[in-house]
């Protein structure tokens, strides 16, 4: 397996969280050690499920100081970019199968001030960011199938991961890989050992019985040992 040198990044999906108390819940994910928090954003078209606005966003901004990144599952990322943004989030991810210009999505997205990232769905080849590396901070290679939380992890990914974490290698890229879909104590091993050294997590995080910050401290100690075997 590939692995990563690269620090192991914790960022919970909020997806599971309980929306009548999101800024408790937001502080209490910074309070458990997340490094980062991942809204998924999502359209009712490109994915089955229907999410957060950017108001939903910005009314928790001032609450932390973690990280904001907006996972754009939507037909029209370009159009909704810029709401994103100024709605506090540093780091926008748009799907490539969205994307019939990915290059210029991307590049817009930088022009925005926010770092640019680009996600794949299962069945989408690696080959679709090959010639993007240079306009990203991040890639991030789903393991599920978007639109829901508590989905199976799909590990017929983890040679994807590894191609792309390869790329970025030999490519002296500063990019980080993240996967998303699945993500827990048991999973983060091959996901980390593949090359992902950002790791998504939802329902493993909320239902750990002894707490978020006892799973936030599991998957990243697994991901961290994974990684470097
Ligand atoms: C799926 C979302 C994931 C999901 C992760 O469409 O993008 O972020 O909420 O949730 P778990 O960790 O429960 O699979």
């Amino acid at each position: 397996m590939v692995g990563t040198d690269r620090p192991i990044s914790i960022a919970p999906s909020v997806l599971p969280a309980d929306f009548s108390r999101l800024g408790e819940e937001v502080i209490a994910l910074e309070k458990a050690g997340v490094d980062r928090i991942q809204w998924d954003v999502m359209d009712g078209r490109f994915v089955p499920n229907l999410t957060f606005g950017p108001d939903v966003i910005a009314s928790t901004r001032g609450l932390v100081s973690v990280p904001f990144e907006a996972h754009l599952m939507v037909e029209a990322p370009d159009e909704l970019a810029a709401r994103y943004v100024e709605a506090g989030c540093e780091l926008l991810i748009v799907h490539a199968e969205a994307c019939p210009h990915l290059h210029r999505t991307l590049g817009h997205i930088n022009e925005l001030g926010a770092t640019a990232a680009v996600a794949l769905n299962p069945s989408t080849p690696p080959e679709a960011v090959r010639y993007v590396l240079d306009l990203v901070g991040m890639v991030l290679v789903m393991t599920v199938n978007p639109g829901f939380g508590g989905q199976a992890y799909i590990d017929t990914m983890e040679p994807k991961i590894s191609t792309i974490r390869r790329w970025i290698v030999e490519g002296g890229y500063d990019v980080d890989l993240e996967v998303d879909g699945g993500i827990g104590p048991v999973t983060a091993a091959g996901a980390a050992a593949a090359g992902a050294n950002v790791l998504v997590a939802g329902s493993a995080l909320f239902r750990d019985p002894e707490g978020l910050g006892h799973a936030v401290d599991e998957i990243r100690a697994v991901g961290s040992r994974a990684a470097r075997q």
